[in-house]
């Protein structure tokens, strides 16, 4: 039944051109020309740490596989992505970032650099983290925190510019807090488990500073983070290929606090579906709004954590035992996300006349999802040309939501096929006014409203309509943006959405989110100077005016993983 019908000639970026292109004509070329040109230098370590590819580690898998990925190994050339970022750390610029085009910045860069300057928290005297928000007007809650997810956009910004022992500290201090005792009551939570946030404790008598970490025990809701371990992961991959610098990785404390991680997402248990159950709020939208089961955030951030660990883990026999499971799960869960999360016009349709109450192997509508769960919006919403992985799947349950951030971190792990990738580009931009209106970009699309919205969030007065996780849009989502873009060959869709961005972000004072159908309003319960919205910005520019920067970030396709899918030259009916 699910099968991806995708137009093969509806590439709009296809060209022949195979030269490196000067950035202002930049928008002309494909991006896989850009990443094929070797830049670098310190192309052994890289090596080492790249290559290594599904079909490389295919242990477990069958005799006549791995015969196959020996053959494969040794024509092996390397990935385009290993050539495309400096591993020496190139700083532009201390305060003010210098432009490699030769072009002045945006008067915004030096002013977003000075306040991300300012966010920068410091341990025992060196800099760990920079704290979520700096805006004195509002009560605090936690916002005077260093959130691991948060962090991320500033860790890239400083790994951007030539500036990766920030990045060192923070994967490092939080290595030392997830091996903290965790309690919420009387219930322990695995040992495997990264914080939400942390902060710094000052003790003017003692005149000393300790940690104090937030595991879910205190959060809104006490739900435990999923995501933070993932983007610990994905950071540690990201600080690997920008510096070249393996020792880090290699670390036996970091070996370990990866096969924590992982022991806790890669366990056996009920589940018949290779997916990550979670409860509700443990990732970035983290409140109830019925993203429980299986939500698309999780579960590409798991996929690119995976992938990313597959090329930390070293091959010692702690590590081979993971990597086994890794490639076990990883050929399993992409398998399952491609064919039952992904929807365009002609799945839209399949499920739209699905027969109901099937049972055995020979069922089509294997979760017995009803035609009538369709939501009335999803058919003006769903474009000619496009698709998306939607929010969630479980039995009889399909979330036809569209979320921004498990879309791009789909396109960026290559858990998406080039093919899929490109439909999720053509539906933003056919959808350019929904999704990014007046501010980029909504977190995810449609809001609910009325009683759905009572019954969903638990009447939540923060996540009311078209506001917050409720169809808020986010600043910091347009680094991903940005990066889904360059590496899809789009740049001219982040570059649209970055002008849009730079018309209010300073002027508004970075704020977190913003409200309305269209973005408009500054967000009802918004933090002014938010951080992660003024990296997330710092991250888009600075990709923006050098791809080669994609490579901490982005994975190519394995070619191993290849989909069983049927393509059509058509995509009408
Ligand atoms: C809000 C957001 C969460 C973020 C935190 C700190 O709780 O929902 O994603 O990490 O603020 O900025």
């Amino acid at each position: 039944m699910y099968t991806l019908n995708v137009d093969v000639n509806h590439n709009k970026n296809m060209k022949t051109e195979d030269i490196l292109c000067p950035l202002a004509e930049y928008e002309e070329c494909d991006f896989s020309k850009l990443l094929e040109k070797p830049r670098l230098l310190n192309i052994d370590r890289q090596r080492s740490l790249d290559e290594r590819s599904l079909s490389e580690l295919s242990i477990g898998l069958s005799p006549r596989h791995s015969n196959r990925a020996t053959e494969l190994n040794s024509s092996r050339v390397f990935e385009p992505l290993d050539f495309i970022c400096s591993p020496v750390g190139r700083r532009s610029g201390f305060n003010t970032p210098r432009s490699h085009t030769g072009f002045d910045p945006h008067p915004m860069v030096a002013e977003a650099w000075e306040a991300l300057r300012r966010s920068l928290v410091y341990f025992r005297g060196q800099p760990v983290g920079t704290i979520a928000a700096l805006d004195n007007s509002e009560e605090n809650l936690n916002y005077d925190q260093v959130f691991v997810r948060d962090f991320v956009p500033s860790g890239l910004a400083f790994l951007m510019n030539g500036e990766p022992e920030i990045v060192k500290n923070f994967i490092l201090k939080t290595l030392r807090l997830q091996s903290w005792e965790k309690k919420i009551d009387r219930f322990q939570l695995g040992e495997g488990v990264m914080p939400a946030s942390f902060k710094v404790l000052h003790d003017p008598v003692r005149n000393n500073e300790t940690l104090i970490a937030d595991f879910g025990e205190s959060a809104i809701g006490r739900v435990a983070p999923v995501d933070s371990g993932f983007w610990w992961i994905i950071l540690l991959r990201a600080y690997t290929k920008s510096t070249g610098d393996t020792s880090l990785a290699e670390l036996p404390e970091c070996q370990k606090g990866m096969r924590l991680i992982l022991s806790l997402c890669l366990s056996e248990g009920f589940d018949t579906f290779p997916t990550l159950l979670c409860a509700d709020g443990c990732c970035m939208i983290d409140r109830r709004m019925g993203v429980y089961g299986y939500p698309i955030e999780i579960q590409a951030l798991f996929f690119m954590a995976l992938r990313c660990a597959l090329l930390l883990l070293k091959q010692d026999d702690e590590g081979k035992e993971f990597i086994e499971r890794i490639v076990k799960r990883l050929h399993a869960l992409s398998y399952h996300m491609r064919s039952y999360f992904w929807l365009d016009l002609k799945q839209l349709n399949d499920i739209y006349r699905f027969k109901t109450e099937e049972y055995s192997h020979t069922a089509v509508n294997k979760f017995n999802v009803m035609p009538d769960s369709l939501p009335e919006w999803i058919f003006d919403f769903m474009p000619v040309h496009g698709g998306y992985f939607i929010g969630n799947v479980s039995p009889a349950r399909m979330d036809f939501r569209w979320f921004c951030l498990g879309n791009c971190i789909a396109i960026l792990s290559s858990l998406a096929t080039p093919e899929q990738s490109t439909a999720i580009m053509d539906l933003i931009e056919s959808r350019w006014e929904e999704l990014v209106g007046e501010m980029p970009l909504k977190v995810c699309y449609p809001a609910m409203e009325t009683h759905e919205w009572r019954i969903i969030t638990g009447c939540d007065p923060k996540n009311t309509r078209w506001s917050y996780h409720n169809g808020g849009s986010w600043p910091v989502l347009l680094w991903l943006l940005t990066a889904a873009c360059v590496k899809t060959g789009r740049p001219q869709i982040a570059r649209r959405a970055l002008e849009i961005a730079e018309t209010r972000l300073l002027k508004d004072h970075w704020p977190e989110y913003y409200d309305g159908k269209l973005g408009r309003y500054i967000g009802k319960q918004a933090r002014k100077a938010q951080t992660w919205s003024i990296a997330g910005y710092l991250v888009a520019k600075m990709m923006l005016e050098d791809p080669s920067h994609l490579g901490m970030v982005a994975i190519e396709e394995d070619k191993q993983m290849k989909p069983l899918l049927r393509r059509s030259n058509s995509w009408t009916l």
